[in-house]
């Protein structure tokens, strides 16, 4: 197994989220979870990506308790090991796409302008790498976000509702190349979704509640679920800082 989750639980300071939850991710598997608004999935993620603290439980990544790294040693796991798709995009706006979706591979003194250019091709925004943030619209922030979790082909990835602003088309395509990636690299693919039609794809489907991940019966899976937009913005409010914890001149 790449990623194991045991006993996991996360409170805001007296305010318990979730409790009791076990995971187990295998190289190139492709796990859902899905579960309502404000259960607590956006605070598991962080909690994968070891961007925020835990309050009991492990996380093991290939054997290293990520719960023992200190916070230089996380930001190094994080740029070698993990791409993470933010619920709210955090595409840095002074950079313009091709350098946002470069930033993993200068982070790892790999730049790989071809590969910049063959992700932002993959994700259909080829001719837009010039563009600044500002001057893109929500889906294809979304799609920025995508190409750069992906573009260092990282061993997990941890996406958060990654087709939530997307039209139908795209979504399927953003599927394809998400799966097509776990599949060709062995890749653990850990997917947040509200979308009965991303989770149908998943290997497996979990479902999250307080007191734990439970698996979810094929025909809940596309019956219970609605085909919501995102709710970027509750969550969002909170990440900026984290994902400066990528950045060379944030921590040492
Ligand atoms: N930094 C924080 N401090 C206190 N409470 C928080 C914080 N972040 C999230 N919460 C609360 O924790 C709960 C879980 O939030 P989280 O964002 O993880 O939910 P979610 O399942 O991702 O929801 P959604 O489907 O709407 O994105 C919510 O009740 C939320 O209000
Ligand atoms: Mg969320």
């Amino acid at each position: 197994m790449s990623l194991r989750v045991h006993g996991l639980a996360k409170r805001y300071g007296e305010v318990p989220v979730f409790a009791h939850v076990d995971l187990a991710v295998a190289p190139g598997e492709f796990v859902a979870i899905v579960g309502e608004s404000g259960v607590g999935k956006s605070s598991l993620l962080n909690c994968l990506a070891a961007l925020d603290g835990w309050d009991a439980g492990s996380i093991t990544w290939d054997g290293t308790d990520l719960g023992t790294l200190n916070e230089a040693q996380r930001a190094h796991w994080r740029r070698e090991h993990l791409g993470f798709v933010f619920q709210a995009f955090h595409v840095l706006p002074h950079l313009d796409v091709a350098q946002n979706v470069a930033l993993p591979l200068l982070l790892l003194n790999r730049p790989e302008p071809a590969r910049v250019a063959a992700m932002l091709e993959a994700v259909g925004l080829a001719g837009l790498g010039a563009r600044l943030p500002a001057q893109l619209s929500g889906g294809q922030l979304q799609r920025v976000a995508i190409a750069r979790a992906l573009v260092h082909r990282p061993r997990l990835i941890l996406a958060d509702e990654p087709t939530g602003n997307l039209d139908p088309a795209t979504a399927t395509r953003i599927m394809d190349l998400l799966i097509a990636q776990s599949r060709a690299h062995g890749t653990a693919l850990v997917l947040v979704t509200h979308a009965a039609t991303a989770a149908g794809r998943a290997d497996r489907v979990l479902h999250l509640r307080a007191g734990g991940l439970v698996p979810e019966r094929g025909e809940q899976t596309t019956g219970a679920m609605a085909e919501s937009p995102s709710t970027a913005t509750e969550s969002g409010r909170r990440e900026p800082d984290r994902l400066q914890t990528w950045l060379p001149e944030s921590r040492p």
